[in-house]
């Protein structure tokens, strides 16, 4: 079988992980100290606090930001659950908008249709890795006194107009999960220009507890020795809020920092594997390949294809040993998220013809050629059909 997705991880993460488990400190420590130092670096942000997922970054994002009770949070409808469940578990209501049918990215058109007087944020998914029409959104967003923040989940090395998803918003939320461009297993991070959120987002994460395990046993085991004659206020702690178990620990960071290192070198790989699916399907006029709009680098999480014969060609794939995927039902099309009258048509109809083809640094060229080579003929026996069925009618 030829899977969707699959991590791109080896010897390197491996060896990575096995020092992480005999240096004696698996916990919050200096191993994701310095994956957040790199990461930061890496993306052009201030700060970065790691956590343990992307639906943890969005969560605590959204928190650090102290939303007033009636707050309103627009999100594209065609999202993984986590993007809308993160602005209700911060209290706020979710009104969802419709995506542009080129990239499936937030559609700022539909936004403006959403506004409302209790917008306070506007949270843009960059699908499949294709950045959003930032500098639209923060527009509107300013206009209303809303803040941007961006679920960066798919996005990880992606840019826009020149700078690195992570530097544009006030905060932006990554996921590293299974099947990320970056992977810790699962872990995420928020990335922010400002020392505030980053000192909230700190507290939140680890029980609204002012310094963490790892500060605090630096303070009493340096210098060699010193531990036992240092007052006991070194040790102690302050709960300054209530808080959560979100952080990011040392062997999720110790494979955090293989995997940066290889960031630019598996997305260079994703596009070189998108571009060649494009080449190869561009003249079937029975299917859409994904568009790139002028001004980005897309990080290429996925490789969605949109047709009318999504679901024939997904079970012709599967029979061929090949996995699909589709990637979002709309929430608003969801039991929990369903309310009477809504209706977002773009993001509706891509859902029934969207199809998730496989991308990932470690396939090979040969099981492209396979996938490719199945969707071609999937067309060829098609038409074939259409012939058949013509003559036999003619007859
Ligand atoms: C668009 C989007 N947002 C948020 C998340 C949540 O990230 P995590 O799985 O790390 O919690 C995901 C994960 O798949 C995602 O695809």
């Amino acid at each position: 079988m030829i899977q969707l997705f699959r991590p791109s991880v080896g010897e390197e993460e491996a060896a990575a992980v096995r020092e992480t488990l005999v240096s004696g400190w698996l916990g919050l420590g200096p191993r994701t100290a310095s994956f957040e130092e790199r990461f930061a670096c890496a993306v052009g942000a201030q700060h970065c606090v790691a956590l343990s997922s992307g639906t943890a970054a969005l969560h605590l994002a959204l928190l650090a930001l102290a939303l007033p009770r009636d707050a309103e949070v627009i999100v594209p409808t065609l999202t993984f659950v986590a993007t809308a469940h993160a602005a209700v578990l911060a209290g706020a209501r979710v009104v969802f908008a419709d995506v542009d049918p080129r990239t499936l990215d937030l559609d700022p058109d539909d936004v403006v249709r959403r506004l409302s007087p209790r917008t306070r944020v506007i949270l843009p998914v960059h699908y499949g890795g294709h950045p959003c029409a930032m500098d639209e959104l923060a527009n509107l967003a300013r206009g209303v006194g809303a803040v941007v923040i961006e679920d960066a989940a798919h996005a990880t090395g992606a840019s826009h107009r020149g700078r690195s998803i992570g530097s544009l918003s006030p905060l932006t939320c990554f996921s590293f999960g299974g099947i990320k461009n970056l992977t810790t297993g699962d872990g995420g991070c928020v990335t922010t220009s400002s020392a505030e959120h980053a000192a909230t987002l700190r507290r939140l994460r680890w029980m609204g507890i002012d310094r963490d395990t790892w500060q605090r046993s630096q303070a009493t085991a340096s210098p060699v020795g010193a531990a036992r004659r240092r007052p006991p206020a070194d040790t102690d702690y302050e709960v300054a809020s209530l808080g959560f178990k979100y952080q990011m620990n040392d062997i999720a960071a110790a494979i955090g920092l293989v995997q940066l290192a290889k960031l630019e070198r598996m997305n260079a790989r994703r596009r070189l594997l998108a571009a060649r699916y494009d080449a190869a399907l561009a003249d079937l006029d029975w299917l859409s390949v994904p568009v790139v709009l002028p001004g980005v680098v897309p990080a290429r999480h996925n490789y969605a294809i949109q047709l009318e014969q999504r679901d024939a060609l997904r079970a012709w794939l599967a029979e061929s040993g090949i996995a699909t995927g589709v990637h979002y039902r709309p929430l608003h099309l969801h039991p929990f998220y369903r309310r009477d009258g809504v209706s977002l048509p773009v993001a509706e109809r891509a859902w029934r013809r969207l199809l998730l083809l496989p991308l990932y640094p470690d396939l090979t060229l040969a099981e492209q050629d396979q996938v490719i080579d199945a969707v071609r003929s999937f067309g060829t026996r098609a038409k074939a059909a259409v012939a058949t069925s013509a003559g036999a009618a003619a007859s």
